[in-house]
C-alpha cells in the first residue's frame, strides 16, 4: 500500500473513534502480524501440497467411478451394443435379481456381447468387482 492510501485510511478511521495515533498504531501491528505469520502460511502451502501428492498416490487403483467412466461406460452410459444403462432401473432390476455374485462372474467372464472385465483384462478382478457394486449402487 502506498503512503497516500495508508494515510487516507487512516483519515476515515479517525473519523471514527480511534485517534490518529491509535490508527498508525494498528497498522504497525498490522504489518508485524503479516510478517509473523508469513513463514506459517508458507509451511501450510507446502504441507497443502505434500497432502495433494499423497492422496494423489492413494488414488493410483482407480476408483470404481473412474472404471465404469472410462471402461464400462462406453456400453453402459448409453446402452450401446444391449447393455443395461447406468441408472435404468427397470433394465437392472431382472439383472439384480439374480443376485451379485452372478454380475461379478458376468463381468469377469463376459456375457454374450458384454466383453470379459469390460474388455480391458488390465482391470484386477477387485476392481471389475467394484465397478459392478457402482453400477449396482446407481440403480438401488
Ligand atoms: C462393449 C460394451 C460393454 C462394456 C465395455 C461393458 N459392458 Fe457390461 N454389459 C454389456 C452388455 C451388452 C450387457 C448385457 C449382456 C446380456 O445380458 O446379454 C452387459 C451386462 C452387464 C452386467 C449384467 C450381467 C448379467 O449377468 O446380467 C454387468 C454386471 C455388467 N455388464 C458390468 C460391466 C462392468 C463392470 C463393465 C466395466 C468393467 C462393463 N460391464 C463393460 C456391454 C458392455
Amino acid at each position: 500500500m502506498n503512503n497516500k492510501a495508508r494515510i487516507a485510511g487512516c483519515c476515515l478511521a479517525a473519523l471514527g473513534v480511534l485517534g490518529l495515533a491509535a490508527c498508525s498504531e494498528s497498522k504497525v501491528d498490522e504489518e508485524k502480524t503479516a510478517e509473523l505469520i508469513q513463514p506459517v502460511a508458507r509451511v501450510e502451502l507446502a504441507g497443502a501440497g505434500a497432502a495433494t501428492e499423497a492422496s494423489g498416490a492413494a488414488a493410483t487403483p482407480k476408483s470404481a467411478e473412474q472404471i465404469v467412466q472410462q471402461v464400462c461406460g462406453a456400453c453402459h452410459n448409453t446402452g450401446a451394443a444391449g447393455a443395461p444403462k447406468t441408472g435404468d432401473k427397470a433394465a437392472w432390476a431382472p439383472r439384480v435379481a439374480q443376485g451379485k455374485d452372478a454380475m461379478y462372474t458376468s463381468a469377469l467372464n463376459g456375457k454374450n456381447v458384454m466383453p470379459a472385465r469390460g474388455g480391458n483384462p488390465s482391470l484386477t478382478d477387485d476392481e471389475v468387482k467394484s465397478a459392478v457394486d457402482y453400477l449396482l449402487a446407481q440403480v438401488k
